[in-house]
């Protein structure tokens, strides 16, 4: 069950003299909103940890978040007041106790629009957040959305769709419609899956399509023995595809009859148009090249191996200097002098913070630990490769 905390919305009842903006409620983190050709608009929205939304707006809709998440099915779900939990009652409790209010789906009351389509919904015993953190849950986190049609010369395999970009598995998914496009039909398909986040799809004339890609975060990893990674391999980019003949298209604009179920499953290699190395996965077993850091190792050459990989790697978020806006700040960060802390950290991840464990080796993170507890102010000598591996 998610638990999650929230505060109560407040449905504007204006009078005509101050008339509220609102058009639609109960969302929860929508991203793509877009109109179709018949003037019918949709949006997609983030679940929480199970059902991403497709929705279509009506007027003073209620779409049910914080009450619902996806459909009223009682699944994997359920709000949780804490604003009128007693304070001594840890938000980690499991089970919670009766005192915390909580209520199923059912308990909803009024009118909800029901989504189109919920990616995905899964049964109570989904190893929510265990298989390998958020990345692993079945949503997909759509970004953009783009209703789709062909026309005379379109891309006729897409007709009648709406094509959602999506964070977590760097591809492209296209959910059928039904003719009036007010019903879903079938799964989505997945299409031009890479390991890269995808943000914003456009498809230009010549039936060429346009991906924008994030600069960073963490995606499925396609290539490699892990599930998820913050490797991208196109970070900040803006991909193109070019929509051919069958097979006749060298950009590869090749067609994938997998089910999102089986793109889900471990790596779609097989739908992507370029295979790439990850350049960071299993770095030092395959060319030897590093030697494990020990406590008897020279802090100063350590920490100038872990420099550029934490320039490759960590500056994105940390900033090249330790500092940024976007994560914690390492520059003068008492809690690195815990080796265990920072090795943990790395490794495991938490919060935004990716797991680094499935990419790095044991001795990389060590020099990159090495360098981040001996830069900017910090002075607290080597993280031995010991102390990645006792953390593992
Ligand atoms: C996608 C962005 C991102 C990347 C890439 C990233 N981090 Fe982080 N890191 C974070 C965030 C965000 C936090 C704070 C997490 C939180 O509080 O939820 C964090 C926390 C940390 C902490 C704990 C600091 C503290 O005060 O508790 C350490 C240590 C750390 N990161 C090291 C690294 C290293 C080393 C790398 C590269 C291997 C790295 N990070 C890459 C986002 C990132």
């Amino acid at each position: 069950m998610s638990v999650l905390a929230f505060r109560p919305i407040q449905f504007c009842g204006c009078s005509e003299s101050r008339k509220s903006p609102l058009f639609s409620y109960g969302h929860r983190n929508p991203q793509g909103l877009a109109f179709g050709e018949n003037g019918t608009l949709y949006e997609a929205e983030h679940g929480p940890a199970t059902d991403d939304e497709l929705n279509i707006i009506q007027a003073g809709g209620n779409y049910g978040w914080p009450r619902v998440a996806g459909r009223i099915d009682e699944k994997n779900y359920l709000y949780i007041n804490w604003s009128e939990a007693p304070e001594d009652v840890s938000e980690n409790a499991d089970p919670l106790p009766d005192s915390v209010p909580q209520f199923p789906e059912s308990t909803f009351e009024g009118d909800m629009v029901e989504p189109l389509a919920t990616y995905f919904t899964v049964d109570d015993d989904y190893p929510i957040g265990q298989i390998c953190g958020y990345i692993c849950d079945p949503t997909i986190a759509p970004s953009s959305i783009l209703p789709y049609t062909a026309g005379e010369d379109g891309i006729a395999e897409w007709d009648n769709s709406v094509l959602l970009t999506t964070l977590k598995h760097g591809t492209l998914y296209v959910q059928h419609l039904s003719d009036d496009g007010t019903a879903a039909v079938g799964d989505p398909v997945a299409w031009l899956s890479t390991q890269n986040r995808y943000r914003d799809v456009l498809i230009g004339p010549d039936n060429r399509v346009f991906i924008a890609t994030d600069a960073f975060g963490s995606a499925a990893q396609k290539f490699g023995d892990g599930l998820n990674t913050s490797i991208l391999h196109n970070p900040g980019s803006i991909l193109l595809y070019t929509y051919g003949e069958e097979g006749g298209s060298d950009l590869g604009l090749t067609r994938s009859s997998q089910t999102v179920e089986e793109a889900r499953a471990a790596g779609t290699a097989s739908n992507n148009p370029k295979e790439f190395e990850d350049p960071n996965t299993g770095k030092d077993a395959a060319t030897g090249e590093t030697e494990a850091v020990t406590a008897e190792s020279d802090v100063a050459q350590v920490a100038a191996r872990g420099g550029p990989q934490f320039a490759q790697t960590c500056s994105t978020c940390h900033g090249p200097a330790g500092r940024s806006d976007a994560a914690a700040v390492l520059a003068g960060n008492e809690k690195l002098a815990d080796a265990a802390y920072v090795a943990t950290t790395v490794v495991h991840g938490f919060g935004y913070m990716p797991a680094f464990g499935s990419q790095l080796s044991d001795t990389e993170i060590a020099e990159i630990g090495t360098y981040i507890r001996n830069s900017w102010g910090n002075d607290y000598g080597v993280l031995t490769t010991g102390d990645v591996t006792e953390t593992r």
